[in-house]
């Protein structure tokens, strides 16, 4: 056998495509809203994260552009040498006035929050439960942490109970879920989990990436949609989704701020984001404040499919809010689905392992504030047929 490098990643990507797990995402040449354009079509968008449709609004696009004249492009260091600008800061200040909490700290990722809070937070004499099915950047991180990590099944709050008795004496123990979850998007049930931590003396953190900016009457997340703000010890959030730009940031007290800045090895060690993505992220946060608008069109047009979705009979899990997922077991009849719908112009790819429990392959459908409701029918439509044609639907759809 060949034991060179590109023979044994070329036995491992076949490996990859024999279980239909290769990705080969298409490659857009326009700016992220609900239509792209891929080799010259026009694709509707169904699956951007874009959820308030940010990511190309002209206010933001103007910020970028003044910013530029002031700050140029690169940040030149990190934070801790020279790279802290005002504009840093500042947002700091101001997504840290929004959630209502002592002090944000930025990362130049979401992925790098969880990544900087856990490591931080937890080492060899912590415990860590987290529920199954919380992001890999959570995941990722308990494994760096080297913190004792337990997940409980998704939402179990006996088992969650369990845990908590369990381990008495540690040092600190943490509770790790996300508001809304990215895959399924049920909520997290924060008032069973509160009086738990309460009882524990637990801590608990909520990643409401998926949440900030979107849920709650003044988009402040999954926290101020079930009123539980208070209880909640640490958030982290990210910027790449509602506020359509790039980062993440850990909401916390002042204390654990400051131990994150000077502790957090993602946040030391890696270079400031350019002080314009602060900028624009700043826009971004003065739209989510101002223009509650757009969170009421998201939760109107997400209503509607999931109302719709249901009556022609697809199995959409327990999804309350802008992220649909339409569960359909094998990997390849997910691949199929999406091909065909891809077929008819809509872009809804298929989520397979490991980004879901084998077995739980689904479409991910994630709405935005500019769909309207002839976008919701026309989506309906396309999937309602498309199923058909697969032989999915036992119920024959008015939809
Ligand atoms: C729950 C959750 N946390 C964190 C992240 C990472 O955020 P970012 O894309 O900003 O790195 C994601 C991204 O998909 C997510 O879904």
């Amino acid at each position: 056998m060949d034991h060179s490098l590109p023979s044994q990643i070329r036995r491992e990507l076949l490996d990859l495509q024999q279980r239909a797990l290769i990705r080969c995402p298409e490659t857009t040449d326009s700016a992220a809203g609900k239509t792209t354009v891929v080799n010259g079509r026009q694709i509707r968008v169904f699956c951007s994260n874009n959820y308030l449709d940010l990511a190309n609004d002209p206010q933001v696009i103007a910020a970028v552009g003044d910013g530029l004249s002031r700050w140029g492009w690169g940040s030149g260091a990190s934070r801790l040498i020279s790279g802290s600008s005002t504009a840093h800061i500042s947002l700091e200040q101001q997504l840290a006035q929004f959630k209502r909490c002592q002090a944000a700290v930025l990362f130049p990722t979401g992925y790098m929050a969880n990544l900087g809070l856990l490591t931080a937070l937890a080492g060899a004499r912590d415990v860590l439960l987290i529920d199954k099915l919380c992001h890999a950047s959570i995941i990722d991180a308990a494994r760096a942490s080297r913190a004792t990590t337990r997940f409980f099944p998704h939402n179990d709050i006996k088992r969650l109970a369990e845990l908590l008795s369990r381990y008495t004496h540690t040092r600190r123990i943490c509770i790790i879920t996300e508001g809304i979850f990215s895959m399924d998007g049920d909520f997290a049930h924060l008032t069973e989990i509160i009086p738990l931590k309460n009882k524990h003396q637990a801590l608990l953190i909520v990643d409401d990436a998926h949440g900030t900016g979107v849920l709650g009457e003044h988009g402040r997340g999954t926290a101020e949609l079930l009123d539980v703000e208070e209880h909640i010890d640490v958030t982290v959030a990210t910027l790449s989704k509602a506020f359509g730009s790039l980062g993440g940031f850990v909401c916390c007290c002042a204390e654990l701020a400051e131990y994150l800045r000077n502790r957090s090895r993602s946040y030391i060690y890696t270079t400031a984001a350019p002080p314009v993505v602060c900028l624009a992220t700043a826009a971004a946060l003065e739209i989510i404040q101002h223009q509650p608008q757009r969170r009421k069109n998201l939760h109107t047009v997400s209503k509607q499919l999931r109302h719709a979705l249901r009556q022609a009979g697809f199995d959409i899990g327990s999804a309350d809010a802008h992220i649909i997922p339409i569960i359909l077991g094998r990997t390849e009849l997910a691949l199929q689905f999406s091909h065909l719908l891809w077929e008819r112009g809509f872009m809804v790819p298929a989520i397979r392992q490991p980004s879901v429990p084998r077995g739980k392959a689904r479409l991910r459908i994630s709405l935005m504030s500019s769909h309207n409701s002839r976008d919701i029918d026309d989506l309906v439509q396309a999937l309602v047929c498309v199923a058909g044609e697969l032989g999915l639907l036992s119920t024959p759809s008015q939809a």
